[in-house]
Order: C-alpha cells, then sequence, then structure tokens
C-alpha cells in the first residue's frame, strides 16, 4: 500500500493516527534536530516531520531529500504547534516513523509553485512537471468537470454523443486545413476536420435529432492567445428546430455550466443583432461589462471646415469617464502613437476635455467652437472631467479602430472586473461577405448556414448587389467580448445549397466533388436542422476569467505551433516518406 489518505485530506479530527502519505517533496527545511518537508500531491501539502533525537538516520535520510523526489512517509497524526491557516491541513503534521523514496529527482528548471519563475518555453518543454503546479492542474481538473457537467446536461435534454471521423475531406470553416497523406492511395490525402459539421448534419439527414460531441477541432491558422491549432468544441445538432429552438437549449446549457460549475446566475441572455453590434461597440462581439458606447457624430462634426471630418464617411467617438485628468499631452501623443500601429491603422486620434464650465480642451479647438463641441457632448452625456475620443473615415475601419480603443480604455479604466459575467447572442448576420480583392464571396459563417426564411426567395433568384444584403439565420454566443460558440439554421434543400456554393465561386463540378455526399443527402429526406459549436477551451478560460486558453489544455502548442515537450513538427524517415509518397512527388517536382 502506498497511501492510507492523499496530501490534502488529514485534519485535527485524524490526531493520533497512524497514516501513510505519497506524493512529491515540494521543499524541505533542517532546523538541527527537526526536518520539515511539505509533501504535495494533487490534494494538497501536507507536513512531515523528522525527529532527530527520534531516529537519526531517517533524519539524515530526510535531510537528503531533493525538490520533486518522490517518496512515501509513514507515521502519526499531531497537532501543529505554529499552525498554517492558509492550508487545508495546516492545523496538522506527520511524526514520520518510516520513510521510502520511491524516485529521485534531478532539481527542476522551474519552482513547482504557484508562481513560478519558468518562462513560457521552459513551461512548455517540461509541461509534466508545470502541470504538477497548482493553478495548471486546477485549470485541467475544472475542465474536467466542466466536460462531465456538459455530458450530464445534454444528455438529460436528450442527446446523443456520436463520434465522427478525424480522417476526413476538407470541410471549410474558414482556415487551412492540415492534411494527412495516404499509403494506401497514392498522392492522396485526408484533411483533418476543422470542424464536425457536414458529418452532424449527415446524422441529422440519419435521424438522430440531437446530437453533440465533445470534439477535437483542427485549423490550420495564426495562432493567438485563444486560438490553437487543434482545439475542442462541444459540437451540437438538432433536427425540427427553429433559431430559438436552438438559442433557448444553448442558453440552457450555458446557464447550467455557470451554475453548477461556479455557483452562478447568468439571468437571461441579452440578443443583439450583427448591424446594431457594430454601430454601438464597433465589433460582432461586444465586451458588455462596460459601456463606452459609440455616438455617431456626422451631424455635428462635419461642415465646420475640418477637412478629416468633412471627407470622412464617419465621424466617431467614445466618451470615457473622468479620465481628462489621467491625459497629460504626452499620454495623449502616446496613445495616439499606439492608435497608429499598424495592427490598428488609425490616422489620428481627436480628443476633447470636458472643463465644465462650458470650455473644452481639444486637438481640433481651432475649428470647433465651444458650442460646437458643446453639441458633441450632449450626444455622450459627458460631463466636466471626461474625456472624449474621436475618430473618422471609412465606417468599417473606422469601426473597428474605435472597438480597439474601446477596450483599451476598459482595460485601463478597470472596467473589466474579474468575476463579472456579460453573456451575449449576436444574431442576423449577414449570409455572405465582399472580398474586394478576390472579387468573390466569403461565407460569413460557412457554405452551410440558411439565409432567413424570408430572404430565401432573393437569394435564389437576386442579383447581385441582393446577394450583400442576404441575413444568415446564424448566430454567436458572446460572453465578455469573447466569441464562445456560434452556428445557424442549415440549409437542408439541395437546389439552394446548390446556389450558395455557386455564389462563393465553386463550379458544379467542384461543389459536387467536395460536397456531392451532403447534397446527395439532401435529396433523400433532410429534415430542417441547425446547431451550434462552442468553443470548449475558451468557454473553460472565460468561465475562469481568464483569457489565454493555454493552461486550460494539458498539452497546448506554442505560437508557432509546435509541441515543445515532444518537439514536433519534426522531419519523418525518408523510407517513412516514400512509403507515402512524398519525396517520389517532391522529386517529380525537381525533375
Ligand atoms: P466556428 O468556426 O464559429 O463554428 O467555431 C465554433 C467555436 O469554436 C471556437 N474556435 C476555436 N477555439 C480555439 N482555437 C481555435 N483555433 C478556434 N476556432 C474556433 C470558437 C468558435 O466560436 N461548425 C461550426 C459550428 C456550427 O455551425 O454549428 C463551427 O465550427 O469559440
Amino acid at each position: 500500500m502506498y497511501r492510507s489518505h492523499n496530501c490534502g485530506e488529514l485534519r485535527i479530527s485524524d490526531v493520533g493516527s497512524e497514516v501513510k502519505l505519497s506524493g512529491w517533496v515540494q521543499v524541505g527545511r533542517d532546523f538541527g534536530g527537526l526536518t520539515f518537508v511539505d509533501l504535495r500531491d494533487r490534494y494538497g501539502i501536507t507536513q512531515l516531520v523528522f525527529n532527530e533525537e527520534e531516529d537519526a538516520d531517517l533524519s539524515a535520510k530526510a535531510r537528503k531529500l531533493g525538490r520533486e523526489f518522490v517518496i512515501s512517509a509513514t507515521g502519526k497524526v499531531r497537532e501543529r504547534s505554529n499552525k498554517n491557516p492558509n492550508r487545508s491541513t495546516g492545523d496538522i503534521e506527520i511524526e514520520v516513523s518510516a520513510m521510502e523514496v520511491l524516485n529521485a529527482s534531478k532539481t527542476p528548471p522551474f519552482t513547482i509553485e504557484t508562481e513560478t519563475d519558468g518562462g513560457e518555453d521552459l513551461r512548455m518543454k517540461y509541461r509534466y512537471m508545470d502541470l504538477r503546479r497548482p493553478p495548471v492542474q486546477e485549470n485541467i481538473i475544472f475542465r474536467s468537470s466542466v466536460a462531465i457537467q456538459t455530458r450530464k446536461y445534454l444528455a438529460e435534454q436528450g442527446f446523443i454523443e456520436v463520434e465522427t471521423p478525424v480522417l476526413i475531406k476538407s470541410t471549410p470553416e474558414g482556415a487551412r486545413d492540415f492534411v494527412v497523406p495516404s499509403r494506401m492511395n497514392p498522392g492522396q490525402f485526408y484533411a483533418l476536420p476543422q470542424s464536425p459539421q457536414t458529418f452532424k448534419q449527415i446524422l441529422m439527414v440519419s435521424g438522430f435529432d440531437k446530437y453533440f460531441q465533445i470534439v477535437k477541432c483542427f485549423r490550420d491558422e495564426d495562432l493567438r492567445a485563444d486560438r490553437q491549432p487543434e482545439f475542442t468544441q462541444i459540437d451540437c445538432e438538432m433536427s425540427f428546430v427553429t433559431r430559438e429552438d436552438i438559442l433557448n437549449t444553448f442558453e440552457g446549457l450555458t446557464k447550467n455550466l455557470f451554475q453548477t460549475c461556479l455557483g452562478r446566475d447568468l439571468g437571461n441572455f441579452p440578443r443583439m443583432s450583427y448591424d446594431e453590434a457594430l454601430e454601438r461597440f464597433g465589433s460582432d462581439k461586444p465586451d458588455l461589462r462596460f459601456g463606452m458606447e459609440f455616438k455617431e457624430l456626422n451631424e455635428v462634426a462635419k461642415g465646420k471646415g475640418f477637412p478629416v471630418f468633412d471627407s470622412a464617411e464617419l465621424v466617431v467617438g467614445i466618451c470615457a469617464e473622468g479620465q481628462a485628468d489621467n491625459f497629460s499631452n504626452k499620454d495623449i501623443k502616446k496613445l495616439t502613437e499606439w492608435m497608429q500601429r499598424p495592427q490598428i491603422g488609425a490616422k489620428g486620434l481627436v480628443y476633447v476635455k470636458v472643463n465644465g464650465d462650458g470650455t473644452f480642451k481639444s486637438s481640433v479647438g481651432k475649428f470647433y467652437s465651444d458650442e460646437d463641441l458643446q453639441a458633441w457632448a450632449e450626444k455622450f452625456g459627458a460631463k466636466a472631467g471626461d474625456m472624449i475620443f474621436v475618430l473618422s473615415g471609412e465606417t468599417d475601419k473606422t469601426r473597428k479602430q474605435l472597438n480597439e480603443l474601446r477596450l483599451e480604455m476598459g482595460r485601463r479604466m478597470g472596467l473589466m472586473k474579474e468575476g463579472d459575467y456579460k453573456p451575449l447572442w449576436v444574431v442576423d448576420f449577414p449570409l455572405l461577405e465582399w472580398d474586394e480583392d478576390s472579387e468573390r464571396f466569403h461565407a460569413m459563417h460557412h457554405p452551410f448556414t440558411a439565409p432567413k426564411k424570408e430572404d430565401e426567395e432573393r437569394m435564389l433568384n437576386g442579383d447581385h448587389e441582393t446577394m450583400k444584403a442576404l441575413r444568415a439565420d446564424a448566430y454567436d454566443l458572446v460572453i465578455n467580448g469573447v466569441e464562445i460558440g456560434g452556428g445557424s439554421i442549415r440549409i437542408h434543400d439541395r437546389a439552394l445549397q446548390a446556389k450558395n456554393f455557386k455564389l462563393l465561386g465553386f463550379s458544379d463540378e467542384e461543389a459536387e466533388a467536395q460536397f456531392g455526399f451532403l447534397m446527395g443527402a439532401f435529396e433523400y429526406g433532410a429534415p430542417p436542422h441547425g446547431g451550434i459549436a462552442f468553443g470548449f477551451d475558451r468557454l473553460c478560460a472565460v468561465l475562469k476569467g481568464q483569457y489565454s486558453i493555454r493552461d486550460f489544455i494539458a498539452f497546448p502548442k506554442n505560437n508557432t505551433g509546435r509541441d515543445m515537450m515532444i518537439n514536433t513538427p519534426s522531419p519523418i524517415a525518408g523510407e517513412q516518406m516514400e512509403e507515402l509518397y512524398l519525396e517520389s512527388t517532391a522529386k517529380d517536382k525537381e525533375a
């Protein structure tokens, strides 16, 4: 037997019991006659005491223990004289009578504690040790409980979990595919799923009616804190449902997860159209933990002789409450430069400080009188001490830029409060996006998304301009400015699906070659259906008030898509290349 108890379990009521614990040596402290060792496992830390007078050999052995040695220790639980109120086991310690070193450890490259001195790369290389650290371990255990609760809730609602294949054909979700060469089919490749989208729709055609899967998805795209090349979705699909049914079902799931995993009641989720979200916040995933809404100023800012505004499509601003005194000329210059970085690309930044006595201090003061600026202030309901920031230019770009400024001000002003959760459904996305460069439409969500019922006829018969205005029956779940999930009602009619592929630039042959199976299935009794997928890693991170998903994934990849622990991607043997016809392809090219 290795242990009678774990390291987080013993209490004052256990005093006098004979116990055996196993775990990792967190730290040892030698006080001459007494040696203390903190023993750690995933449940907690228990203090072991070795007494020189009782057993000199054992004490000598304890003094030799290094950090992260794996040991088991037997002894009696006793009350501590100086208790540690910060530890669940802080009232007791173990007077050790026997100890066995189960395995030694080299000195770890970083401290295995809540706060570590290890940099990101080092932690990833030695992820097995990083995963011993309490905050990382907590996240992984939390993730497990969210997954278990998700399964429980969806099963109770009558959902069936079905596994779909990993070696498939490309499913366009807007990213590049990872591909796998096929040995048995020379020169041919599988694609790893960007999502199980087409399979879940096929399951609806097969009559499975309520499907879900907690499933790995793979996307070869640029990585960010909330994006990994392989990530997990709670993927769901339902038949005979309207958008309303889906929003209600998955609002139910989200509320249940917040209630059971955090004890938080989220209340009913507000809804906002895509257009309204862009107008009020410049983003289709607004963070509603704070206001600072956009106000459009065209009407009061144009025609007063300031050429930049006069020639702009949109003049729009935000008001940062009480910030006037926090911005010296130098601070404003710095913020302007921050907005002008290529990542944001603003041309300039206009400010107005509200003095409160009817006067204003502004970077465009020579074009606008105090009366003019008063009209701006009224748009925002600005008061003394407030700071108004204004941008101008082409509508979409300007809104995007102002969104960045709004978020930055929200951060600076401490408005993104931890423990505050603001969910939102964004609905009525455009169906198609026109790309000026490639002169093509792209699906805003994916090619299987249905237009809103009232737009179906226009989609089948309308002209090019009509297509730009089509609305989709698509929705996103946003929490605290993070896109947690997205879905749509699907097209289930062959003609409409064929039309959509055509609009997206597929020839009939290409559409048939890539998605013939789905359009074929639509001819054999496809029910109306729709669904949604949650980003599971993101959901876990947001639940815990964090943005980066990396620490909610046991073995994540770094920003260049590498797994630093197993050091991959890596070359494969020449023999294996040949077997997969890869080298010969390369050689063929050379020839
Ligand atoms: P979508 O592409 O919107 O929809 O993806 C659904 C959710 O998955 C999460 N997500 C990611 N999380 C981490 N890393 C990534 N690289 C990544 N990419 C996406 C997001 C996103 O909201 N098949 C559709 C769903 C449907 O229509 O039912 C789909 O995959 O949280």
